[in-house]
């Protein structure tokens, strides 16, 4: 009576007396299931889930909910790391950042032991690109438009995870980022949803496989639900604010993408969205995610988000917040420490249903089951210690290889003739500098997983053996530091450089300090003094290339216009030296292609591709020269161009590809028979139109060309985007050679929602472009036509 007293005023002071709990919560529909969530929702399991329900406590179902980091914190932490006595009561369902196959099964064996229900525990990690062997971060991978190897990749991070005890990634973040400034644009595929949603689904087949009881299957974990990555002027865990038809154009697709593949869990994010912070947000975790999509798992926070509800303004204390969170929809509370202290006297008071804990419960354990955790919580602690085993490497350096992107290949300043890259293998002496040259912490990139510095090959090393082998001089400064003012490296870089016959600087970022989680900038060149070294490198006048290693696109426009070759290499992972140095070397072509746009400036940032149209586009202005008169009323800066440096899509080869015939199935299509494909009967009208196109590569060696397909919707009810990606295709060429390629545009590919939130096809027209990147010039025009 007392207790119901004390927690009625302290919900009336939080503000939970007057708080309408999640108005979808009522309607969760228990038939809504994709096939992707045929393992969650199969009736053996949840049969054996019901059971065990039965039998548990509230504190033990609470328990469930409660996640706890006992290794390397990721984030602010409970002031503790000593979980066994909670462990041993029940009261914890999940722990991470512990990793290893003896202190993973030493947690578990007390799970297992000591509780009373024997429940296991389930162990995450952020295993983004990699666990130990560690692949090119995931900007990067998306440059390959590859979801084959993000795939093969992901798969095996799956199996090293699960060897280490780990049967829970956080990945993939699938996170729509625009803005070169935040940090944790290395962590995703970049600005576009259709390329992003691509990648999402390879995550997921990769990680779970097509049976997550599999040993070496793993739950992924979708990241950040949702819109993460459109904080406010690119800052870190900043509010995020976007019409609705924003959010479920560009943003939501990705998630949904990975839903759709079967993705077991997700995680909420941080930011606010449209004033309700995502964490305690039933519009997206309840509304969208379980009766729109039809998810089937589990919803963890993200770290200590459900406490950090009081510091967004909507909880006025730790009971309101963990109210909140769980009643929108957030299943698990990763370190906040308040479902496990709060939940129980709100069940108690009567302010919480217990019904509601019951349904976490249920789909936390609906997880467990599904991983056969029940069945086999432990893992072989005997399994031979790890090693990058040349196949790994193999796979490591194949992901590398298709991640570069060729930025610029100018010609050898005069007197020297062709193209600065390749770099001939008789070139007698090369000169190497800089700071990301020889650095193999950088070369893992942000969220390595447990990877080994020790096993990161650098741009020197490859170079070198290289070198010997072709009898070469290689001459090495490290000229700067990443981030320094002092210039005492420079006299020797600078003379080595006039040594040289070619000059490779190897400039960027710092990857722990400078990109990943709250890393946001707010300028974008080079960092440090590393432009002044390029600017006294590259005016000596040699047969200079640029390589960046860095997690985003970087504001480098004085290196655009005066270094004749510019590769970017992102952070590449365990080899990335050989995979740098065979492309410099002209030993692998090029073919990455940009999935983030780069600014010529910061100021205009957000920059990507696929704007909505303005109706006073600068297009035929010329850009170049501050207004003179009327050419001022456009939407323009008037100190910078529109244009990116390099735009999304883009990516040089050593060969050169040519578009042509770009045809059309049909130049006219109803939007009846997009809307309602009536497949299979004979006299059914088209349902999609065929777009053929032909590439050829007109250059003297074998190359790969990503070949893209773009379209402009002119004529909707609602704007849309001046073009956007709608298919891809890897396609490799001989010299010489001529492919056809075909893409389809069918409801998924045209459909848009309109301003009731419907997905709709109009009548309207459409144009269409294949092309190298997204600045494609060859096209064609069709009509969709009304009833
Ligand atoms: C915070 C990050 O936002 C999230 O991506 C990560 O998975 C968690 N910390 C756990 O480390």
């Amino acid at each position: 009576m007392a207790l119901t007293f004390v927690l009625g005023l302290l919900g009336l002071l939080g503000g939970l007396s007057n708080y309408v709990p999640n108005p979808w919560s009522q309607e969760i529909p228990a038939a809504r299931v994709s096939v992707a969530n045929a393992q969650l929702t199969a009736r053996a399991l949840n049969e054996r889930v019901e059971n065990l329900l039965a039998k548990m406590t509230l504190d033990e179902k609470i328990g469930q909910l409660t996640q706890y980091s006992a290794g390397t914190m990721t984030g602010p932490g409970t002031a503790r790391n000593d979980y066994n006595d909670l462990i041993a009561e029940g009261q914890v369902g999940s722990l991470f950042n512990v990793v290893g196959a003896k202190l993973t099964n030493r947690f578990q064996r007390i799970a297992v032991e000591k509780t009373r229900l024997h429940i296991p525990l389930l162990f995450g990690f952020d295993v983004i690109h990699g666990e130990r062997t560690i692949f090119p971060v995931p900007l990067a991978l998306a440059s390959s438009f590859d979801p084959v190897l993000v795939e093969q990749v992901s798969h095996v991070a799956a199996e090293e995870s699960a060897d280490d005890g780990i049967r829970w990634v956080f990945s993939p973040m699938v996170d729509i980022a625009r803005d070169a400034r935040w940090g944790r644009i290395t962590e995703g595929a970049g600005e576009d949803t259709f390329l992003g949603s691509v990648m999402a689904a390879a995550y997921i087949r990769g990680y779970q496989g097509d049976d997550l009881t599999r040993p070496d299957a793993v739950a992924a974990c979708v990241k950040h639900f949702a819109a993460y990555g459109a904080p406010n002027a690119g800052r870190e865990y900043n509010t995020v604010d976007m019409s609705e038809l924003t959010l479920r154009q560009v943003y939501l697709p990705p998630y949904h993408a990975a839903i759709k593949a079967g993705a077991a869990t997700v995680m909420s994010a941080f930011n606010p969205l449209n004033g309700v912070p995502a964490t305690a947000d039933p519009f997206t975790l309840t509304k969208i995610l379980r009766q729109e999509w039809g998810f089937q798992g589990f919803v963890v926070s993200d770290f200590g988000a459900v406490k950090e509800l009081i510091a967004h303004g909507v909880a006025s204390n730790g009971a309101v917040a963990a109210f909140k969170a769980l009643s929108a929809g957030v299943d698990m509370d990763m370190m906040s420490d308040l479902y496990r202290t709060k939940l129980a006297d709100l069940v108690k008071s009567g302010d919480l249903p217990e019904s509601v804990v019951d349904e976490a419960a249920r789909r936390v354990l609906r997880v467990k089951f599904a991983l056969g955790l029940f069945d086999h919580p432990y893992v072989d602690e005997n399994h031979l210690p790890y090693v990058a085993t040349p196949e790994k490497r193999a796979l490591a350096r194949r992901a590398a290889e298709e991640s570069l992107v060729l930025l610029k290949n100018g010609p050898k300043p005069v007197p020297y003739a062709g193209t600065v890259l390749p770099i001939a293998r008789n070139t007698p002496t090369i000169a190497l500098i800089g700071p990301l040259a020889d650095s193999q912490i950088d070369m893992l990139g942000s969220w390595s997983g447990v990877g080994d510095a020790a096993d990161a090959v650098t741009l020197l090393n490859a170079m070198q053996d290289r070198c010997d082998w072709a009898k070469t001089k290689l001459l090495y400064a490290k000229g700067t530091e990443i981030l320094t003012d002092s210039d005492a490296g420079f006299a020797e870089a600078i003379a080595i450089a006039k040594k040289a016959d070619v000059v490779v600087l190897a400039l960027g970022e710092s990857a722990p300090k400078m990109t990943g989680e709250s890393s946001s900038l707010t300028r974008l060149g080079l960092p440090g003094n590393q432009e002044d070294l390029l600017e006294a490198v590259a005016s000596l006048g040699k047969p200079t290339v640029l390589v960046l290693f860095d997690g985003r696109p970087l504001a480098i426009k004085w290196a655009a216009q005066h270094v004749p070759a510019i590769l970017e290499a992102w952070y590449p992972g365990i080899e990335a030296g050989p995979a740098v140095a065979d492309i410099l070397f002209g030993n692998v072509n090029p073919s990455g292609k940009l999935t983030a746009t780069f600014p010529r400036a910061v100021g205009q940032e957000p920059l990507f591709y696929n704007q909505l149209p303005t109706g006073r586009p600068a297009d035929d202005i010329d850009l170049t020269h501050p207004p003179t008169g009327e050419d001022k009323y456009f939407s323009r800066y008037i100190d910078e161009t529109n244009a990116p440096l390099f735009p999304f899509g883009f990516g040089l080869s050593y060969t050169a590809f040519g578009y042509a015939n770009v045809t059309l199935s049909q130049s006219k299509i109803a939007a009846d028979a997009l809307t309602q494909p009536k497949a299979g009967h004979f006299f059914a009208p088209a349902s999609e139109i065929r777009v053929a196109a032909q590439v050829r590569n007109t250059g003297a060696v074998a190359g790969t060309e990503v070949a893209q397909l773009y379209i402009r919707n002119t004529g909707g009810s609602v704007e849309e985007p001046v073009r956007e990606l709608k298919g891809f295709q890897r396609v490799t060429l001989a010299p010489g050679e001529t492919k056809q390629i075909e893409f389809t545009l069918g409801f998924d590919e045209l459909s848009y929602y309109n301003l009731e939130m419907a997905r709709v096809i109009e009548p309207t027209r459409y144009q269409v472009w294949v092309g190298g990147s997204s600045e494609a010039t060859q096209g064609a025009e069709f009509e969709v036509t009304g009833p």
